[in-house]
C-alpha cells in the first residue's frame, strides 16, 4: 500500500482519506482532514507551511515517508492534536509553541487583536492591558507584539501553562509581558487596566465528560466549568470592574455558554462580537454597566460558590 505513494500530495491525499475513516475530530487548528494531512506531512518533511503547491508532486524517500505515516498513524490511533504533534500552533499570524501544557491555542479573539479591538475600543488609548486565563501566553503575547506600546500582563492558575508562556514569550521576542500566577483577579489587587480580554474555561461539566479524544489530551482546567459553563464567567464578570479604568472594556469568550448568559442575565447590556465567519460567543462589556449590574452578578456567582454567604455585591 505504502508502495503506491511516492510524491508529497500523494502522502497529502492518502492521509486526508484515512482521517476521515477514522472518524476524527477537526478544530483544534484546523477544521479539516486535507489540512492537517497537509500540516502533518510538512512538518515532518521539514518544509515551510506556506510551501508552494508546485512542490507537491516533489517524490519522497523512503525514510521521509516512514516520518510522515508514523505522525499520521498517531493523529489517527492517539488521537492526539495535531498541533501537539508537530508542538507548533498559529494564532494571530505567529507561531507559537504548543503543548499539553496548555490548550491548542484557536480563540476567535485573533481576530480582534488584529483590528486593534476596534470599532469597541472607539479609539479609547490603552496603556494597560490584561489577558486573564492566558494559558500559552497567545492573547497576551499577540497583543503585545502587535501594540508594542500597551504594558501587557498575563494571569494562569496553572503553572504549566505559564510555563509554556514563558517560553512563547522568548520564542516571539515578547519580553515585556508581564507572566502572574493567580486565580482569577486574586493575585492583582490594585492593579487596573484598561482593557482586559479573557478566554477562560467554559465547557459544561456534560460536554465536557462528553468531548472527543482529541481534546482528552488538553488540561481539563483550561475546558471544564461548571454546569453551566459559567463558573468562572460569572467571578469574572463580578470583579473585572475592580480591575478595570473608569473607560475600561471587558473582552470575555464564552463559546456555547453565550445561551446561559442570556438566560442568568438578560438584563446585562453585552455586544456580541460579529467575526467574519459570524457570531463566536465573545462579548465586549463596559465597565459601568458591569457595575451597574454588579450586585445581581454578585449574588448569582456567591450562589454558586460552596459554602459562600450571598453577598450584597461590591458597587
Ligand atoms: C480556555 S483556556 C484559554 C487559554 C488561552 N487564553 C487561549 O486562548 O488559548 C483557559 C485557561 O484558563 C486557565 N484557568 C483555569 N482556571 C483558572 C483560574 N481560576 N484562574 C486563572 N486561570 C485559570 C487554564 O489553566 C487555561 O490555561
Amino acid at each position: 500500500m505504502a508502495d503506491e505513494l511516492h510524491t508529497i500530495i500523494d502522502l497529502i491525499r492518502y492521509g486526508a482519506s484515512r482521517f476521515n475513516a477514522a472518524g476524527l475530530t477537526f478544530g483544534h487548528s484546523y477544521d479539516n482532514a486535507l489540512d492537517e494531512a497537509t500540516q502533518l506531512a510538512l512538518h515532518a518533511l521539514h518544509l515551510p507551511h506556506d510551501l508552494s503547491p508546485v512542490y507537491g508532486q516533489a517524490r519522497v524517500t523512503l525514510a521521509e515517508k516512514e516520518e510522515v505515516l508514523g505522525l499520521f498513524l498517531r493523529r489517527i490511533e492517539e488521537r492526539v492534536p495535531a498541533a501537539y504533534l508537530t508542538g507548533e500552533a498559529w494564532f494571530a499570524g505567529l507561531s507559537f509553541k504548543s503543548d499539553r501544557r496548555a490548550l491548542v491555542p484557536r480563540s476567535p479573539i485573533a481576530e480582534l487583536i488584529l483590528s486593534g479591538f476596534e470599532p469597541w475600543l472607539g479609539g479609547r488609548e490603552v496603556t494597560r492591558a490584561l489577558d486573564l486565563c492566558t494559558g500559552s501566553g497567545c492573547i497576551a503575547i499577540a497583543m503585545a507584539h502587535y501594540r508594542p506600546d500597551w504594558r501587557v500582563d498575563a494571569v494562569d492558575l496553572s503553572e504549566e501553562a505559564l510555563s509554556l508562556a514563558a517560553e512563547n514569550r522568548e520564542r516571539l521576542g515578547a519580553g515585556h509581558v508581564r507572566l502572574l500566577r493567580s486565580d482569577l483577579f486574586s493575585g492583582l489587587q490594585g492593579e487596573r487596566y484598561d482593557l482586559i480580554v479573557t478566554n477562560p474555561p467554559y465547557v459544561t461539566d456534560d460536554e465536557t465528560d462528553a468531548l472527543p479524544p482529541e481534546y482528552g489530551h488538553e488540561p481539563e482546567l483550561g475546558l471544564r466549568a461548571g454546569a453551566d459553563g459559567l463558573d468562572l464567567v460569572l467571578r469574572i464578570l463580578r470583579d473585572a470592574p475592580l480591575h478595570l479604568t473608569d473607560h475600561g472594556l471587558l473582552v470575555c469568550e464564552v463559546g456555547e455558554a453565550e445561551r446561559a448568559v442570556h438566560r442568568l442575565l438578560p438584563e446585562l447590556p453585552l455586544a456580541w462580537v460579529e467575526f467574519k465567519v459570524g457570531q463566536m460567543g465573545v462579548f465586549v462589556a463596559e465597565r459601568r454597566d458591569l457595575v451597574a449590574h454588579n450586585a445581581r452578578i454578585a449574588r448569582l456567582a456567591a450562589e454558586r460558590e460552596a459554602g459562600a454567604a450571598p453577598s450584597a455585591g461590591l458597587f
